[in-house]
């Protein structure tokens, strides 16, 4: 399966825990607190040193502010994508596509050869990781939690890298 093609290039670059107050505004930004998806600024700075943690940034080509990351973890022939955001007046762009697709591109060349993520059910995201080549593999019952107490099953899926495109 080839990595999503993207239709705009915003620079995709590396980051850092210098890079977190950008990461924290656009992950408010994007998840809101509706479903109990985003992760606290503490969860993300104690992961970010941990082995195998990548952060992805997409920059905006003009202003050079950060529109979307992505956060992966990769362990031996596996990766995981734990978030993916992009901000709401940069969405629709193709940046979730060229996050997805250099999250994939990343975990091939490091030699995984399995790919997992996980995703709220009913969340649109799904149409882009269907898309990519993800097919569904279990459902976590009532797994996030919003800020009014609702909760909503998360889905796993995975891609395995192994078959030749
Ligand atoms: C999911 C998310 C990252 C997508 O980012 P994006 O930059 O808007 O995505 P793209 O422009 O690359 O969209 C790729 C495809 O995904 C699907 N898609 C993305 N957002 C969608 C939406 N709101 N409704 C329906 N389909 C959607 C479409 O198939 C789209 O292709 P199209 O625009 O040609 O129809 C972004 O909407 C987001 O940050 N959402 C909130 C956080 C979140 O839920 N993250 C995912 C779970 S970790």
């Amino acid at each position: 399966m080839a990595s999503p093609a993207p239709r705009h290039h915003y620079r995709i670059e590396r980051g850092t825990a210098d890079d977190l107050d950008s990461v924290m505004i656009v992950m408010e930004a994007a998840f809101g607190d509706r479903f109990g998806e985003a992760w606290t600024r503490s969860q993300c700075s104690g992961i970010l040193p941990m082995g195998g943690i990548s952060l992805a940034l997409a920059r905006d080509p003009e202003r050079l502010d950060v529109a979307g990351f992505a956060l992966a973890r990769t362990i031996a022939d596996e990766a995981e994508l734990l978030l993916l955001a992009v901000a709401p007046d940069h969405q629709r762009r193709g940046i979730g596509l060229q996050l997805l697709g250099d999250f994939m591109d990343r975990a091939r060349a490091f030699g995984a050869s399995k790919l997992h993520l996980e995703v709220r059910a009913g969340n649109p995201a799904i149409a882009m990781y269907r898309a990519a080549g993800f097919e569904p593999v279990g459902r976590r019952r009532n797994y996030y939690q919003g800020a009014d107490g609702k909760r909503c099953d998360a889905l796993t899926f995975a891609l395995d890298l192994a078959e030749p495109d």
